[in-house]
């Protein structure tokens, strides 16, 4: 698909079955190279970043299996510690299976990540964390090659900001080291638990996930498991927001509300009815949105960056003025251009973006500029006066399972 048309203006009404979510999937994709035997993924939604976790699982030996939404993973014999960059490059985390597998084999060789679409990509905690584990690291050429030469050895571990990825890096590789790790400031991110919960089934000792301390008793050996992978919180949010900003109700099922509460009660701030039910959520929405005098982003349980744009979207169509302050990424606001292009006032002054509506928002030709600035350009979409064109929709199918039929 080359780009979503969408004719505008007309309020969403319906019931949406959430898929898996592509953060939890990742991970637990390369937890299942630490595991003997099969893993039997269910729930794992269909979209490039995850096809790119599976080429780069068989690239290293496993035999991976897509069928519909379940990924079966079989590690037999392992017959690569290294990932070529054109694997790295077809996805934007690649980073997360450095550290299983150096736990499954002791050495790894990546490329160095580069920057990405939201702005540099660092990787140096992750590395600090290794390293403190018994990782050697060089650098040469954009190339890290990764040693162990004892075997990791758990470690005492702070990390200086709950980043997601250093955390899921250092379970990963935590979990057949010797000893106990224990990480202090781990990330809280309700896909942390998931990847915790898959690690359990397979016989990891885990504890403290989902709060500020994580600590991980390394065993001998994981056993591959069946596992069901957990909602896709963020598309959750980001189809309760095209319901919100066109004056629509839906029912999103497969989705809690307790892993996105923090979002739910700034949706209730926009006026937005939200009625919570085991395993559902209904969201009826106002005619016109309220706006909210502060979303700062930040980790969990904080409002999370990712949807960040996707709020950004619904004040533009909101009464009054809204102002943004995101502090997770440096460089989350580049789908302003395109809310501006439709006649929304913004004006960015570094971390800050102001949003005032002046008009109602009007169609008109856009670029997609990441995942979910795209998705949030639909949701514009679906508000605007007339036609909205999105091009470069390669980057919303990184996320989002088929957005336009979506079940
Ligand atoms: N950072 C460093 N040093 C590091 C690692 C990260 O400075 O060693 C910085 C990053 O540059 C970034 C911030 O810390 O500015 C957050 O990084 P974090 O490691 O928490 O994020 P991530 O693991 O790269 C995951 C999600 C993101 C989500 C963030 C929320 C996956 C595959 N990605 O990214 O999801 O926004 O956590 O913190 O799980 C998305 O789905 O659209 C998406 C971007």
């Amino acid at each position: 698909m080359q780009k979503l048309v969408i004719d505008g203006g007309v309020p969403l009404e319906g019931k949406i079955f959430l898929h898996g979510a592509k953060n939890s999937a990742l991970p637990i994709l390369a937890a299942a190279l630490l595991c003997d035997g099969k893993t039997v993924l269910e729930n794992c939604a269909r979209l490039t970043d995850v096809f790119a976790a599976c080429h780069i699982l068989a690239h290293l030996g496993c035999h991976c299996m897509i069928q519909e939404h379940m990924v079966t993973v079989e590690v037999k014999n392992l017959r690569s510690d290294s990932i070529p960059e054109a694997l790295m490059q077809e996805m934007r985390s690649p980073v997360i299976f450095l550290g299983a597998v150096l736990g499954r084999t002791g050495s790894c060789q990546i490329s160095y990540p580069g920057g990405c679409e939201l702005g540099p990509r660092p990787i140096d905690m992750h590395l600090d964390a290794l390293r403190q584990m018994g990782a050697r690291f060089t650098i040469h050429g954009g190339q890290l090659d990764c040693v162990v030469s004892e075997g990791l050895c758990g470690a005492k571990i702070h990390l200086p900001f709950p980043l997601v990825g250093a955390t899921e890096n250092v379970m990963l590789a935590a979990v057949l080291a010797k000893r106990r790790t224990v990480l202090h400031n781990a990330a809280r991110e309700p896909e942390i638990c998931d990847l915790a919960y898959f690690l359990r089934t397979c016989g990891a000792k885990i504890f403290g996930d989902g709060e500020g301390m994580i600590v991980i008793d390394g065993v001998e050996k994981l056993q591959g498991a069946a596992y069901r992978i957990m909602p896709n919180r963020i598309a959750g949010i980001t189809y309760l927001g095209a319901a919100a900003i066109t004056g629509g109700t839906i029912c999103l099922r497969g989705m809690d509300a307790q892993p996105i509460e923090n979002v739910l009660l700034v949706l209730e701030q926009t006026g937005c009815w939200i009625y919570p039910e085991p395993d559902r959520l209904h969201l009826l929405a106002p005619r016109r949105l309220r706006a909210v005098p502060m979303i700062q982003t930040m980790s969990h349980p904080g409002f999370p960056t990712d949807a960040q744009a996707i709020f950004m979207a619904m004040l533009s169509a909101a009464d009054g003025v809204s102002v943004f302050e995101e502090n997770i990424f440096e460089n989350r606001y580049r789908h302003v251009d395109a809310f501006v292009k439709m006649g929304v006032k913004i004006h960015v002054s570094g971390k800050i973006a102001v949003v005032t509506r002046t008009r109602a928002l009007s169609g008109t030709s856009i670029t997609a500029t990441d995942l979910r600035g795209g998705a949030a350009m639909a949701l514009a979409g679906l508000a605007a006066q007339g036609r909205t064109e999105i091009h470069q929709i390669s980057h919303i199918d990184r996320g989002y399972e088929t957005m336009e039929t979506v079940p």
